[in-house]
């Protein structure tokens, strides 16, 4: 007990204060929530499909747990995946939000690492027409269920200021940054009004998509998947999609009004594109899965 005392509980102090948490994109539950509104969009097929090819048993065959996959590994000492794939999850765009906001890939996408050319090649790996082994098409898909939701996040589609990262904010009294609460506070205040659980704001957001507010609209959101263009036109469309609200709304109060509290009516305003946006990459992951699993190789 003692050496407890005088040994180990200062270094477990110590490991609190000196290990950063990492940065993750969307935050765990946006990308929990983005892999299984897509689950609840899967052919019961395709779900065994997608379940068939996890080797990793943890995931227990579902998006939602294999989605946050991407992010611990590009921060992993030792992992494969480790350094090289981060720029992976973002496009960096060299516009000027919020006055004008565009995508263009020569500019903006050298050598296709971004998330542009991460959704075009990672596709390509899955496709089983394609040939790769199975272990290829795991990773694949590992990449694809995250990537699905970074693409959908406003700051993950925004060079400025590295997305938001060095952009001190306040919200809810405490210090953040712009990304951050993009990524993760955002959302879990949203999921209290789902008693912060992922999978009860996942079904809320299903209904909306299935026969809500989004019922209307989720065709335009999926209309590139059918065409032969598909790996290359989809996640551009996206990313110019997602770009745009960089313009009217997300850097607006932060350089306007930027000693605001954003936890405030800016959270408010952002909620209805918090809902859209990961619906948007739920419902595309979903079908996208659908169409691509379906295939007999
Ligand atoms: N690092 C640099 N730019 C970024 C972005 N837009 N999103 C996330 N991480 C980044
Ligand atoms: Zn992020
Ligand atoms: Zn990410």
């Amino acid at each position: 007990m003692r050496s407890f005392l005088t040994i180990l509980l200062p270094i477990f102090l110590f490991s609190l204060i000196s290990v950063p948490s990492p940065v993750i994109a969307w935050g765990e539950e946006g990308h929990k929530t983005v892999g299984q509104i897509a689950q609840n969009f899967l052919q019961p097929a395709i779900a065994g499909s997608v379940a068939n090819l996890f080797q990793d048993k943890s995931f227990d065959g579902q998006l939602s747990l294999a989605a946050v996959w991407a992010d611990e590994v590009k921060h992993q000492r030792g992992s494969p995946f480790f350094g090289w794939s981060s720029p992976l999850h973002f496009l960096d765009t060299q516009d000027n939000p919020g006055k004008s906001c565009s995508v263009n890939m020569q500019r903006d996408c050298p050598d296709a690492r971004c998330v542009v050319g991460a959704i075009t090649n990672y596709t390509t790996q899955l496709d089983c027409t394609n040939g790769y082994d199975k272990f290829t098409r795991d990773i694949a898909l590992r990449f694809l269920a995250h990537f699905y939701g970074d693409i959908t996040q406003p700051l993950h589609v925004c060079g400025r200021e590295k997305g938001g990262n060095e952009v001190k904010v306040t919200f809810d009294g405490d210090s953040a940054n712009l990304h951050a609460i993009w990524d993760t506070q955002m959302v879990e205040k949203r999921l209290q009004d789902f008693g912060s659980d992922f999978s009860q704001y996942a079904d809320f957001l299903t209904k909306e998509i299935q026969s809500g507010k989004y019922a209307s609209q989720k065709n335009d959101w999926v209309s590139c998947i059918s065409s032969p263009k598909a790996p290359t036109l989809c996640p551009l469309t996206w990313a110019i999609d997602t770009n745009a609200i960089n313009c009217p709304f997300v850097w607006d109060t932060v350089d306007n009004n930027p000693d605001a509290d954003l936890g405030g009516s800016y959270y408010q305003d952002a909620v209805p594109i918090i809902d859209q946006q990961l619906s948007k990459g739920g419902y595309r992951l979903g079908v996208f899965l659908n169409s691509i699993l379906s295939k007999n190789c």
